[in-house]
């Protein structure tokens, strides 16, 4: 593989700062497999909300006393941070939300419900979350834009030639995933955005997985808007992040009305605030969105390159185990650079919440369900699949329990 240069990852100091890894259930040691879903929270992470509440918890943007400065500095910086982090050009173009879903919604509300109309086109692909996926199929019913779906072939990737014939001049707005959370592929996400502006349509890429998983520059992939959420990248929950290009974000109406997001107030009007803060109304996600600067501390320092490289391995190494079983269907393209570090799978026709269920029987936590892709698990024709996701303190020794335990329940439904 291209990242085998990379340093390995120190799993087991990694593993020292997650206590939770260590709880049993029934004698066995948790292995927890569903990190697509959510990670687990490293205890910087937690010493970062801890330090918050028991040192400088004050509202933001509002108080003239120290501890209302020091959270608003803080606050403030954490929107830096995250720019930083993906490349953005500055805290204007970063805007807090409670997660990716909030992100697609603002955009959706705000610029969608204003700007699209029954000659627009939105175009999506067939492995769409349902946060973006729904989002745009009712806005699309709102504002009569029709919606269309670039397809995924059989080998889990993206139709490029599909992608060419769909994006056209009618083409408003183009949202498509960066990683999906079902099939586990990596999409050409800059060539997608270059189609979509090479026929003067907006990009949104949804990177709930990519940003945890791989580094992540928002300016080499030209997108227009950007989002993903902190829970999956070692961040607590309620915090989530749009990233959107200035001067959109400077044009498009507020999604949330109320205080903090305006700049002057009469009995007839209103103007509105700088961004990011025209964006975020009401008291913001104070804690949260310190913590997520913390996250970010704690992922880059183990370094975006080799947290892509370990889940490339565990990836490659877990699709082997279960491919040795001719029993077991797996979802999306064989490893390699473009697929992430989840595997979707099935057994049989054993149905995946009885799977998981066993695996919960040795400690395993897999998910099992449709993951929020419906649509793309009827293009499967299954109703469900189970799914391990891994992270950073994941071992090659999880993914043996997993298959063990898979044996067994073999065993059990034959
Ligand atoms: C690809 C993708 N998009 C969007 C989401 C939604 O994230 P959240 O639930 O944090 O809004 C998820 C999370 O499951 C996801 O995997």
């Amino acid at each position: 593989m291209s990242h085998q240069h990379l340093e390995a990852l120190d799993v087991a100091a990694i593993r020292e700062e997650f206590p939770i890894l260590q709880r049993e259930f029934d004698g066995q040691q948790v292995v927890y497999l569903d990190n697509a879903a959510t990670t687990q929270t490293p205890d910087p992470v937690v010493d970062a909300i801890s330090d918050y509440y028991r040192r400088y918890n004050a509202n933001v943007h509002r108080g003239i006393h120290h501890l209302s400065q020091e959270a608003s500095i803080a606050y403030e910086e954490a929107h830096d941070r995250v720019a930083e982090f993906i490349n953005a050009d500055g805290r204007e173009e970063i805007v807090f939300t409670k997660n990716t879903t909030e992100a697609e919604n603002l955009v959706a509300y705000s610029w969608g419900l204003n700007e699209l109309g029954p000659e627009d086109e939105i175009v999506l692909t067939e492995m769409e979350h349902h946060a973006s996926l729904v989002t745009w199929q009712q806005i699309g019913k709102r504002t009569g834009a029709d919606v269309k779906y670039i397809r995924v072939q059989e080998d889990g990737r993206l139709d490029a030639e599909h992608a060419r014939e769909l994006i056209t001049d009618d083409t408003a707005m183009l949202s498509a995933v960066h990683v999906s959370n079902t099939l586990g592929t990596v999409n050409p996400v800059s060539e997608l955005v270059d189609i979509a502006h090479e026929h003067d349509a907006l990009a949104f890429i949804d990177g709930a997985q990519a940003v945890p998983t791989r580094p992540v520059d928002v300016e080499d992939i030209g997108a227009d808007f950007y989002a993903f959420s902190g829970h999956k990248m070692c961040g607590p929950t309620g915090i989530g992040v749009l990233y959107g290009k200035e001067h959109l974000l400077a044009e498009m109406e507020p999604y949330l009305y109320g205080g903090d997001m305006i700049k002057k107030v009469t009995f007839e009007d209103a103007k509105w605030n700088d961004l990011p803060w025209k964006f975020e109304a009401g008291t913001p996600l104070i804690a949260q969105g310190i913590a997520l600067a913390a996250a970010i501390d704690y992922v880059e320092e183990i370094g975006m390159d080799r947290i892509r490289a370990h889940e490339e391995a565990l990836a490659e190494y877990a699709y082997e185990r279960l491919a040795e079983f001719d029993d077991i269907e797996i979802y999306g393209p064989e490893p390699g650079p473009d697929r992430g570090g989840l595997v979707a799978f099935n057994l049989d026709d054993v149905h995946a919440h009885d799977l998981a269920s066993i695996m919960n029987d040795y400690a395993v936590a897999i998910r099992a369900g449709d993951h929020c892709t419906q649509p793309l698990h009827d293009k499967l024709g299954v109703a469900a699949s189970a799914r391990a996701s891994f992270y950073i303190y994941n071992t090659r020794e999880e993914i043996d329990k997993l298959v063990t335990a898979l044996d067994d329940a073999r065993q059990l439904f034959a």
